[in-house]
């Protein structure tokens, strides 16, 4: 079984440079890449450090896809994790956002889901996707428990996740259903970098990548995932020595 490569960075700044070579390398090699992208806080120095090797990168090709979002809410609203990522990676780097395949959540829920898998299809699956952790292990909105299978869908927020959510934006109102891609799409990536930053995500960071396989922690199915690479800080990294 392929077991995640681990990489470990000094600190925030060395992890952010360090997925952004991983990241860099995979689209000279293919400019035609099928990039899942995340928001949260922890791919925000990794997008900064692309955009500011704008110059020496080729994104003319790049399709880049949304990994989750709040139900009902549009690109328009402060709240979208679309407009954050639109803010934060596609627009600086002057990707266009008809190269962005997102869930969308002026339509149906199911009906929204199942197009962006049709399209997902047709484009031959993700090459490379960028990755988060929820403090309870959760992967997108793949909360727990979510099984290896899971497609993707329309969930009820953990209560974690609202909280944490809460934190992006202040006192705004957070929604507590939400879109996902689907654990079996993530884990069908051809690659997936997992990125972790600091002391509070340490534990579940140990469990996903050395406990158990299990739906109750579902980035753990990542130690089943073809070509995982997690970069992490020293902070956020406990070898086995330190345990
Ligand atoms: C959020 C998002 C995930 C994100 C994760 C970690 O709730 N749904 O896509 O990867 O939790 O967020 P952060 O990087 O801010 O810790």
């Amino acid at each position: 079984m392929p077991v995640p490569s681990v990489l470990v960075c000094e600190d925030y700044a060395d992890l952010s440079r360090t997925a952004a070579d991983l990241v860099a390398e995979r689209l000279a090699q293919k400019p035609a890449l099928n990039l899942l992208a995340a928001t949260g806080n922890t791919p925000m120095g990794l997008y900064a450090e692309l955009v500011s090797r704008r110059d020496a990168l080729d994104v003319s090709r790049v399709r880049v896809f949304q990994l989750d979002e709040y139900a009902g809410v549009g690109i328009e609203d402060r709240r979208s994790l679309l407009g954050w990522l639109v803010r934060s990676f596609t627009a600086p780097l002057g990707i266009p956002e008809d190269r962005i395949v997102r869930l969308d959540t002026a339509i149906e829920p199911a009906a929204a889901c199942a197009a962006f898998e049709e399209t997902l299809r047709e484009a031959g699956g993700f090459d490379l996707a960028i990755l988060g952790i929820g403090s309870n292990g959760h992967l997108g909105f793949n909360e727990p428990p979510s099984d290896a299978g899971a497609p993707t869908r329309e969930v009820t927020l953990s209560a974690q996740s609202v909280e944490t959510s809460a934190g992006y934006w202040g006192d705004a109102e957070v929604p507590t259903r939400a879109l996902t891609v689907g654990m079996r799409e993530l884990l069908a990536s051809r690659e997936i970098v997992l990125l972790a930053s600091g002391a509070p995500k340490r534990a579940i960071v140990r469990r996903a990548l050395g406990g158990a396989v299990t739906p109750e922690v579902p980035a753990s199915f990542l130690q089943e995932a073809k070509r995982v690479t997690a970069v992490l800080d020293r902070a956020a990294w406990c070898g086995e020595d330190e345990a």
